[in-house]
């Protein structure tokens, strides 16, 4: 279209040797993708080594929050790399002033953050952090849930996907059902904003399961993997005060909520939640590998010098990355412009669900949507045969799309929030043509 090319089918030529290159070497164990071997990126545009455009709804599993390749973001990092690139557990300047940007962006409470390399090392870093400052071990999380594929942030996971055929996982996880207002037989969501239903059965659930001996609970804002999963309004809060009235601590998963992702810079502004410990990730970097567990001081006072630590952690070119991405977000206003283009995003993909008979739920906030697909409306039966045609099919004509979801049938929309109405436009129409050529 405008935006967008694509000759001929896919894989490309210069695709296809590559693909066939790496699939001979590296161990091909991930998930599903649209055959194309991406070269280059800026803001919410990708290319191909074949010279194909595309517009990319996954800004690379929601990380490129400020857009592929901004040039603030790229001469930060080029121009801390050619200083210093590993100190281990150094103070450099870099590191001192990401952490004082992050803290200062942060709620007030939380006073203080540790700087690490991946989502699922701040995930663990959080669960030790629960364990020690309260000397109990058990964690309640919840099913669908997503924190990490290392052990324990695997076992506070709830979904059975990444634990099926590895044996057992870490004892004291107790999981309860999250809220979701789509698929919802029990009831959980009735009776806002006391939630009384959920959180009677949370009461019993607990009675049941907990030696006496439970920590605290990690929780996402919205659960991403399972299939962008909102909770109702005030169920998070809610779940807060159940918490605090038990003298439990509150871990909030943001790492794919966080930076602008919502429409605000911390998923927990919407309910003006006050958890003890945040764990963030993906968008702190926006590709650069950097990830962080913020809490109050109080909280990491319970650790002695030498109980958290990592090899990369706070290096000086990953800690560069998180400051210009600060500087990006807040020079852009990018939060802001998540939430104005993220409403008129849903609005023309309620449109669309409007016209296609298997696109049951649009939802989400800001610009991070799930598209929900089934094979009737009425009954809600899952559709995951549509999805790997969709993912091809959408390629095929300009869009790159993953798909999520407990049940595989959910289509994640999470552009990098520097998109452009006439990218939300082009990619939007593409989205629309290919399901109306869609059957089951
Ligand atoms: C909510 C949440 N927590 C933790 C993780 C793990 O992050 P990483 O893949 O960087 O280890 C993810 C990754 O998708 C996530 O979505």
């Amino acid at each position: 279209m405008g935006i967008t090319h694509v000759k001929g089918p896919l894989p490309g030529p210069e695709s296809k040797k590559l693909l066939d290159r790496w699939h001979r070497v590296e161990a091909d164990v991930v998930g599903f993708q649209a055959p194309v071997v991406w070269k280059s990126g800026r803001g919410a545009v990708v290319t191909d080594v074949d010279g194909n455009t595309y517009i990319d709804w996954t800004a690379g599993v929601l990380v490129a929050n400020v857009g592929h390749c901004h040039p603030h973001l790229v001469e930060a990092v080029q121009k801390a790399s050619a200083e210093l690139i590993n100190n281990y557990e150094c103070a450099n300047e870099y590191r001192v002033v990401a952490a004082e940007r992050l803290v200062a962006a942060l709620p007030d409470h939380l006073d203080r953050c540790f700087f690490l390399t991946t989502g699922s090392e701040s995930v663990e870093a959080a669960l030790r952090l629960m364990r020690r400052k309260t000397g109990r071990f058990e964690i309640l999380s919840f099913h669908g849930g997503f924190h990490g594929r290392t052990f324990a942030a695997l076992a506070a996971g709830g979904l059975p996907g990444p634990k099926r055929q590895y044996g057992p996982t870490l004892p004291g996880i107790i999981r309860a059902p999250f809220p979701n207002p789509y698929r919802d037989p029990l009831g959980l969501c009735r009776g806002a904003p006391d939630f009384e239903h959920y959180f009677n059965y949370l009461d019993e659930l607990v009675l049941c399961n907990s030696t006496g001996a439970l920590a605290g609970a990690i929780v996402e804002p919205y659960q991403g993997a399972s299939g962008f999963v909102f909770p109702p309004k005030g169920w998070l809060s809610r779940l807060e005060r159940w918490l605090r009235d038990r003298d439990m601590l509150y871990t909030l998963d943001e790492v794919q909520s966080s930076y602008g992702r919502t429409g605000t810079m911390w998923a927990l502004e919407h309910e003006n939640l006050t958890p003890d410990i945040v764990v963030i990730g993906k968008g702190i970097g926006s590709g650069v590998p950097v990830a962080a567990v913020a809490a109050r001081s109080e909280i990491f006072a319970c650790l002695k010098k030498g109980e958290m630590s990592s090899t990369l952690g706070g290096n000086p070119v990953a800690s560069a990355g998180a400051i210009a991405v600060l500087d990006i977000m807040e020079k852009e206003k990018l939060a802001e412009q998540s939430a104005k283009l993220g409403a008129y995003m849903k609005s023309k993909l309620q449109a669309v669900a409007r016209r296609c008979p298997y696109l049951g739920d649009v939802r989400g906030m800001g610009l991070v949507m799930g598209l929900e697909f089934v094979k009737d409306k009425k009954t809600r039966e899952p559709a995951p045969e549509l999805i790997r045609p969709l993912i091809e099919e959408c390629a095929n004509q300009g869009l790159l799309i993953g798909a999520v979801g407990m049940y595989g049938n959910v289509i994640r929309v999470a552009p990098p929030l520097v998109i452009t109405r006439a990218e939300i436009d082009e990619s939007v129409t593409i989205l629309d043509n290919v399901l109306a050529g869609l059957k089951l």
